[in-house]
């Protein structure tokens, strides 16, 4: 089916008959497989001013933390020991993790686990930080795009041009990462135009992981009154990334399961392929509260992998271990 064929379907059909068509993609390439990253929430200290986000700079309601060298690398251990064979640092743009100070973490993370997939999301660097990263051994880089509309991104992060972070993308991909972006479902403002936009921009990157989660609106934040849309447009915003990008993987965010119950179940369903179970020591989750609700903050990365195996069963999926590198396009 060409792009345009794949956006007429998704207009005309009904949301059951939407998500058949991309769970039978998605058992065609990746079959009943989900693969795991364990996500590390490593600093909560942010330069930026994201509207939507929790830890925002202007957000002072927020206890700021980083973890230090010694304890990035024991969560990575006990994750790996765990069975995770990839993992992702995620953080604000915290300037006291300039790329030199973060190269040496990603270096001790590649020679003491030489077969675990290091993940980066960290936000917007340039093009040399970004190289001087990947020699340093990351294998892989998230950025979401947050909206495809430039006005909208531009009001939503303090003027910054959409540009800018397409620029990054760009440099990632030149720099040879397997390269990841997507978006927020929901967003005040959003159109279902941009919605369609924001799936056709994902393909048009030719992403080799796709994000997408609904914005879940923080009280502590200037978008506290926006409203809360239904967990269902992500659910047709998954499918129809499927159908565009069968080979591409999508992870059942954490933003889904704590807007529904069963919202990462219902992401798996319709296309996703991807769970990124948390693994950040305890002690800090309750201090990355990007949106209210957040689940898995008192759970250790232990419970949380022993929930998702039994989540991915209830759905007849299966927990695959190894590091689930981007197929080839
Ligand atoms: N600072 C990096 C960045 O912005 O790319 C990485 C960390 S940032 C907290 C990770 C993602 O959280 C963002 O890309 C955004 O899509 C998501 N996020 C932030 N606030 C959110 C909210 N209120 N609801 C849902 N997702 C949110
Ligand atoms: Fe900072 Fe990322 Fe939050 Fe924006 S979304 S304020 S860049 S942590
Ligand atoms: Fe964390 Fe279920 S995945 S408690």
């Amino acid at each position: 089916m060409t792009k345009e064929s794949i956006i007429d379907f998704y207009k005309e059909v009904d949301t059951e008959t939407l998500i058949v068509e991309a769970a039978k993609v998605c058992q065609k390439v990746h079959g009943n497989g989900v693969w795991l990253r364990g996500l590390i929430e490593f600093s909560n200290y942010c330069a930026q001013d994201c509207l939507y986000c929790g830890i925002r700079r202007s957000n002072n309601k927020v206890t700021r933390y980083r973890l230090n060298e010694k304890e990035i690398l024991e969560t990575v251990k006990s994750g790996y020991q765990q069975g995770l064979r990839s993992f992702v640092l995620q953080s604000g743009e915290d300037p006291c993790f300039q790329a030199s100070v973060l190269a040496g973490i990603v270096e001790k993370i590649r020679n003491g686990f030489p077969n675990a997939a290091i993940v980066l999301s960290c936000g917007v660097k340039t093009e040399e930080e970004y190289r001087l990263l990947k020699k340093a051994g990351a294998d892989r880089y998230l950025l979401r795009f947050e909206t495809s509309d430039p006005a909208l991104h531009a009001k939503l992060r303090g003027g910054i041009p959409l540009e800018r972070r397409l620029k990054a993308l760009s440099d990632l991909k030149e720099a040879d990462y397997q390269v990841g972006s997507g978006y927020m479902v929901g967003l005040p403002g959003e159109t279902e135009k941009i919605r369609i936009q924001n799936a056709l921009l994902c393909a048009k990157l030719e992403l080799d992981m796709a994000g997408i989660g609904p914005f879940i609106p923080n009280p502590d934040t200037p978008l506290n009154e926006a409203k809360q849309e239904d967990i269902i447009l992500t659910i047709r915003a998954t499918a129809l990334l499927r159908l565009l990008m069968p080979k591409t993987h999508i992870p059942a965010t954490t933003a889904a399961g704590s807007l529904d119950k069963f919202g990462r179940e219902k992401m798996i369903l319709a296309g996703a392929n991807v769970l990124m179970p948390n693994i950040t020591p305890i002690a800090y989750r309750k201090h990355y509260l990007l949106y209210p609700g957040k689940i898995c903050i008192e759970e250790s990365g232990e419970q949380c992998l022993g929930c998702l195996a039994l989540r991915m069963k209830s759905i007849g999926r299966e927990i695959q271990s190894g590091r689930g590198d981007a197929l080839a396009l």
